[in-house]
C-alpha cells in the first residue's frame, strides 16, 4: 500500500460471516473500546482490547492474530513491524487517515499489508472552518483578554471572510470539504494540488502564497510535503497572512513559522497539529515538563492558537473509524482465503 494512494473502504456490512475473527486493538482509548465492544458482534469480531500502543514490549498480545488495529498516536518502529511479521501478523489497520506514524513500504517488505480507515471528512473540515474563523476574528487574543476582565476592544478587530482570499493546499477529501464550506462565506478561493481533481481555481503554489490572506493545509505528510511551507515560502507570503494547519505538523517548518510570526510576516496561526507532537498531545502534562522547545513559545503568542490534534475527534468519525477497522480486517481475511 503506497502512502500517497491509500485504499479507502466504504462502510459495508459483510454479507456472510465466517468464524469469529480475533483482532488485537492496540492503543485503544476507553471511548473507542465502548464502540468496539458494542459493534464487534455485528462483524463477527472478537476484539482483544489494550490501551498499550503496539511495540516490541506488547507484541505478545497479538500472538495468534493475523490482523491488528493500531492508533495514530504513537510511532511504530520498523523493528516492531518486523517482530509483528515474525509472529504471523499479516495485516495492520490504522485507525487514522494519515500513515506517517509507520512505514507502510517497510511493512509491505516484511509481508504486512497496511490500510487506513476512512471516515467523514466533515469532522476535520468543520474544525478547520472553526479555526479559520477564530484566526480571522482573533479569538484567542479576545478570550485571553476577557478572561483577565479586560473588556476593551483593543487589537481584536476582525476581518470578514468575504473580503479575503483563502488558499487551500491539498484538495482531496478534506480540502474539498473545506472549499465547499468556504463557498458559503463568499470571498475568493485559490487551490493548489499536485493532482487537481475538483472544480476550483487552481494556481501554482507560489501564486497561491503571494495572493492568499489565509492559507490552509490539507496534504498528507510525505517526503515531498515535509516542510512544504518553510522559510522561503513564508517570505513569499502576502504580508500579514494567516496560516491554518489541520494536516500534519511537519508540513510546516515550525521554527520558520515562529520567526515569520515574530517578524509579522504571518499575522496569526491556528495549528491542530504540531511537529514533535508525539509524546505530548493526548497526555496530561500539567505537572511534567514538555520536551518541545517551540510549543511554549508559540503558545505564549496571543495570535497563535494550538489544539492537540483534535479535528477528527467527533462521535460520528469515531464510530466510522471503529466500524471500518473491523470491516478492513474482515475483508483482508476474506481476500486471503480466496488467494
Ligand atoms: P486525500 O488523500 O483525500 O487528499 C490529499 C490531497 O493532497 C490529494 O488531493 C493529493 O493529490 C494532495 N497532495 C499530495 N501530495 C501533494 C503535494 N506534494 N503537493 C500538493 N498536493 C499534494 O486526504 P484527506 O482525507 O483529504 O486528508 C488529508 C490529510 O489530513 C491526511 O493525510 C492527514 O494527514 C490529515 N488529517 C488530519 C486530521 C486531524 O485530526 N487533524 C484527521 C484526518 C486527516
Amino acid at each position: 500500500m503506497s502512502s500517497s494512494d491509500p485504499a479507502r473502504t466504504a462502510i459495508r456490512r459483510p454479507r456472510s460471516r465466517s468464524a469469529t475473527l480475533e483482532i488485537t486493538i492496540y492503543g485503544c482509548g476507553p471511548d473507542e473500546a465502548v464502540l468496539f465492544r458494542e459493534l464487534a458482534p455485528q462483524y463477527g469480531v472478537l476484539p482483544k482490547i489494550t490501551e498499550a500502543p503496539v511495540s516490541e514490549a506488547t507484541i505478545e498480545l497479538a500472538f495468534g492474530n493475523r490482523c491488528i488495529s493500531v492508533g495514530h498516536k504513537t510511532k511504530i518502529t520498523n523493528s516492531t513491524l518486523l517482530a509483528l511479521s515474525r509472529i504471523g501478523v499479516g495485516y495492520i489497520s490504522t485507525r487514522s487517515i494519515g500513515y506517517n506514524h509507520l512505514d507502510p513500504r517497510f511493512a509491505e517488505s516484511v509481508g504486512i499489508t497496511v490500510e487506513n480507515v476512512t471516515y467523514s471528512p466533515d469532522s476535520v473540515a468543520d474544525y478547520t472552518l472553526m479555526l479559520i474563523l477564530m484566526a480571522v476574528r482573533q479569538a484567542k487574543a479576545m478570550v485571553r483578554r476577557t478572561d483577565l476582565h479586560d473588556y476593551r476592544l483593543n487589537d481584536v478587530r476582525g476581518r470578514e471572510l468575504r473580503d479575503l482570499t483563502v488558499g487551500v493546499i491539498g484538495t482531496g477529501r478534506i480540502g474539498a470539504a473545506v472549499i465547499d464550506r468556504l463557498h458559503g462565506f463568499g470571498g475568493r478561493i485559490l487551490a493548489y494540488d499536485l493532482r487537481p481533481k475538483i472544480a476550483a481555481d487552481y494556481v501554482p503554489l507560489d501564486e497561491l502564497l503571494q495572493q492568499s490572506d489565509l492559507i490552509t493545509l490539507h496534504t498528507p505528510l510525505t517526503p515531498d510535503t515535509h516542510h512544504l511551507l518553510g522559510r522561503h515560502e513564508f517570505e513569499r507570503l502576502k504580508p500579514g497572512a494567516l496560516v491554518i494547519n489541520t494536516g500534519r505538523g511537519a508540513l510546516l517548518d515550525t521554527e520558520a513559522l515562529h520567526a515569520a510570526l515574530i517578524s509579522g510576516r504571518v499575522s496569526g496561526a491556528a495549528l491542530d497539529v504540531l511537529e514533535g507532537e508525539e509524546g505530548i498531545f493526548y497526555i496530561d502534562h500539567r505537572d511534567t515538563a514538555i520536551d518541545n522547545e517551540l510549543l511554549p513559545r508559540l503558545q505564549a503568542l496571543p495570535n497563535v492558537l494550538i489544539s492537540p490534534h483534535t479535528a477528527y475527534y467527533t462521535d460520528h468519525a469515531l464510530r466510522d473509524t471503529v466500524e471500518n477497522s473491523m470491516i478492513n480486517c474482515r475483508q483482508f481475511e476474506s481476500r486471503s482465503q480466496h488467494d
